[in-house]
């Protein structure tokens, strides 16, 4: 494993003014996705429709450091045959991909979750970095409810999200540690902040455990939120003041990069969070954005899956991206987004 590689990959993911393009929907969200736009998830609509989106160029050569893909778009060539991970290199931004299999239910914790793919990740791992894939994504989901999470769920998640650490350095890849407390609930955001510390704090004692070099990883963890069904919201300052409070707590400043989920944030909130949060510094690591939906739900909407609103589409993904690398340097105002509407 070469280390300095792996650090200085992990520094660029979280470059001052960039950010993370989460386009690694599985084959059943971008269904979801797709139904709320009315287009069909063929592999062609799904190709069609990422290919906009590398080829934003604006977006991508200024505000996107890298980009998570899932397994068919790694493989998958643009309509002139250029392989779509070509697209995203000649742009500037570092392919990646994401190399979890999803969630199973966990035995005897009803209701709750782990994340599974560490069979034969190994060998996954040496094809992808053959095609192109410089870092990693493993996501997994812990929610929030009565009488979960269970120390059980928190623990085998984070043996997992170990073990797939340690094997994408050993692979040359740098892993994006993602363990996900759900913002769906009626919980408010200092039950939030309970359970992202629980589940942080035991993540990096795994990691340190199974020996992953902290100076070649980035984490993608929630933002301390009040839940959503919760009646009583934080304000942006509250959510920022008690996140960094959280990941100064939680995170070792070793760590090179933090880039968070939206996680069902609307656009702007998911903006105007990171910004605040900026307003905060000077910050041990590198604080930035990596987003799918608070990115990519804008150019949905703009593109319907007609060729015709292709433009469109990558209009509406550049503002929210450049909104976005704005945040993560403290530079964004709200007034910004009323102009370009
Ligand atoms: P959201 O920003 O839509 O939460 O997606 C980010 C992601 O990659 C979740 O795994």
């Amino acid at each position: 494993m070469n280390l300095t590689e792996l650090n200085r990959i992990a520094t660029a993911m979280v470059a001052p003014g960039k950010g993370i393009l989460a386009a690694d929907e599985s084959s059943g969200t971008i269904k979801k996705r797709f139904d709320a736009i009315g287009v069909e998830s063929t592999e062609g609509n799904r190709r069609d429709y990422r290919e906009m989106l590398f080829r934003s160029k604006e977006a991508m050569s200024q505000f996107i450091s890298g980009v998570i893909l899932y397994d068919e778009t790694i493989w998958q060539d643009a309509k002139d045959g250029t392989p779509l991970v070509k697209l995203i290199e000649q742009s500037g931004a570092i392919p990646g991909i994401k190399v979890d299999e999803g969630t199973q239910a966990l035995p005897m914790c009803p209701g709750e979750l782990v994340t599974v793919g560490l069979d034969k990740l190994a060998e996954r791992l040496k094809k992808y970095y053959e095609r192109g894939a410089r870092f990693a994504k493993w996501r997994a989901v812990i929610d929030i409810g009565s009488g979960i999470p269970s120390m059980t769920a928190i623990s085998v998640n984070a043996h997992a999200l170990a073990r797939y650490a340690a094997l994408c350095q050993a692979a040359q890849i740098v892993p994006i540690v993602e363990p996900e407390v759900l913002m769906d609930g009626d919980h408010d955001i200092d039950r939030c902040y309970e359970v992202t510390q629980r589940v942080l704090n035991k993540t990096f004692q795994e990691l340190r455990v199974q020996r992953v070099a902290l100076e070649g990883m980035v984490l993608k963890p929630n933002m301390a939120v009040s839940g959503k069904k919760c009646a009583k919201q934080a304000s942006v300052e509250e959510v920022a003041e008690k996140t960094i409070r959280l990941l100064k707590a939680c995170v070792p400043a070793a760590v090179p990069g933090i880039a968070f989920l939206s996680g069902g944030q609307s656009d702007e909130e998911a903006t105007a969070h990171l910004n605040a949060m900026h307003k905060l510094g000077p910050l041990p690591w590198g604080l930035t954005f990596s987003y799918g939906r608070a990115l990519q739900a804008a150019p949905q909407k703009a593109w319907l899956g007609k060729a015709e609103n292709v433009a469109a589409g990558q209009s509406a993904f550049s503002h929210r991206a450049r909104m976005n690398g704005l945040a993560s340097k403290g530079e964004w105002q709200s007034s910004l987004e009323k102009k370009a509407a």
